[in-house]
């Protein structure tokens, strides 16, 4: 069997749907294909299950790219009061959260419905189940040959342009593949080397065993090294650190670097513990720091950084010695063995090369009337909202010129 159309778009997920209904609004004939048997999955599982769908503040500055200038254009052209307009349209609640960034009240399952109903009355085909075999350009754009992954059928695509929105590598169980990546390949493009993104840090040795003792504690931390830093919360977890300020730090962050964590950002320890040596002598440092940590992390810290002074009272103490653990305590040093990987990642750092794309319309610059949006490209966002706000970006600057 073969089907013609004027654009196949390959993955149905965020910029997938997106860029499908806004090509059918500017008259092309549109289908979609997707591996999964669902589309949208990540979607549905994003922001908890709430979907942080954009955030009210969207810049360049708050993206990764090994060409940083890539998404000012599509940024500029589709906005978060564009989204927000088509949200309020669509008569999805939600709510806004610190930092600007916008859940849905009820369901991430709203934000998928109101992509489909899009699709849906713009006259997108959207085929699920359905692999690709095989891609071939030719005079009228490119053959893609597929076949149905339950009853075998094979059909023939026969699209002038073909949109690649297969996103990157993180959680395989919700259909992400290296697929794009191949496309890319085959058509000869660079792929920056990917790695995992938006993900959790692990720990070996004395560190991690400290830090699984304190698993469910959550603390406001600065967290940086020297390409990037975040005041945000920090949660211990049985596998690591986590929360917002060590998923944002490890997008800027390679194996075999270290990170540093500012416990008490908003005190100067070395000044704090020279004080109370002044104002109580007797006081052991865990006494002093009783007002500012959980009694579980102090006992935690001193198991690692003073453990030979844990009974000495302050008195006692050389001020280098104290010097030495304030400054700890307000720059505590850590090398993380790794990642929790692609399993629990967010997003996927890396990806096809951008200086062989436009920033404008999403086309390569190699193969004609092909182009890549969202997380397939080598763009990540931070958290926040910032990895759909490209999705839409992306997708919005290849629908309008394809
Ligand atoms: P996306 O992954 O959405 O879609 C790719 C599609 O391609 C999938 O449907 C997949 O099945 C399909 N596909 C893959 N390989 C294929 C193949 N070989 N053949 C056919 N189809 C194929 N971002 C944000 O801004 N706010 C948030 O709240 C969250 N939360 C969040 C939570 C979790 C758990 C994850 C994993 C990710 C997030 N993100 C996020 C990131 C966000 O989900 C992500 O950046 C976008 O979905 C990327 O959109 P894409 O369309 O590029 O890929």
């Amino acid at each position: 069997m073969s089907i013609s159309v004027d654009t196949l778009i390959i993955g149905a997920g965020a910029s997938g749907l997106f860029c499908a209904f806004n090509a059918a609004a500017y008259g092309k004939s549109v289908l979609v294909i997707d591996h999964a048997n669902k589309a949208g999955k990540k979607i549905l599982m994003s922001g908890g299950g709430r979907c942080n769908f954009i955030n009210r503040q969207v810049e360049p500055r708050h993206f990764i790219s090994q060409n940083p200038h890539f998404v000012k254009s599509a940024l500029s052209k589709y906005q978060p009061e564009d989204f927000i307009a088509l949200v309020d349209r669509h008569q999805v609640a939600y709510q806004e959260r610190e930092y600007g960034q916008l859940f849905c009240k009820h369901s991430a399952k709203d934000i998928l419905a109101m992509l489909l109903n899009e699709c849906r009355t713009a006259g997108v085909q959207i085929r699920l189940d359905t692999a690709v075999e095989r891609i071939c350009a030719n005079d009228a754009g490119f053959m893609v040959s597929t076949k149905h992954k339950r009853n075998d059928l094979a059909i023939t695509i026969q699209a002038s342009s073909l949109v690649i929105a297969t996103g990157g590598l993180s959680i395989p169980t919700l259909g992400a593949s290296g697929f794009g990546y191949q496309v890319a390949t085959q058509f000869g493009h660079q792929i920056i080397p990917t790695r995992a993104g938006l993900v959790p840090f692990t720990f070996t040795d004395k560190t991690g065993e400290m830090i699984k003792s304190l698993a469910g504690l959550s603390l406001d931390v600065v967290a940086y090294n020297d390409k990037a830093s975040f005041a945000l919360p920090m949660l211990f977890t049985h596998r690591g650190l986590s929360g917002p300020a060590m998923l944002q730090l490890s997008n800027y962050w390679q194996l075999g670097e270290h990170i540093t964590i500012d416990l008490l950002p908003h005190q100067d320890m070395i000044q704090y513990l020279l004080d109370a040596k002044r104002a109580h002598p007797k006081q052991l440092i865990r006494t002093a720091l009783t007002p500012l940590l959980p009694k579980k992390l102090i006992t935690a810290l001193e198991a690692l950084l003073w453990q030979a002074y844990q009974d000495t009272e302050l008195a006692n103490l050389k001020d280098d010695i104290i010097r030495h653990i304030g400054a700890q305590l307000n720059a505590w040093t850590l090398k993380p063995s790794g990642t929790e990987g692609y399993r629990v990642a967010e997003v996927t750092l890396g990806g096809v090369d951008t200086r062989e794309v436009s920033g404008k319309t999403m086309e390569s610059r190699l193969q004609p009337n092909l182009y890549f949006i969202g997380e397939v490209l080598d763009v990540t966002g931070w958290l926040g909202g910032y990895n759909f706000a490209w999705a839409w970006a992306s997708a919005y600057a290849c629908a309008e010129s394809i």
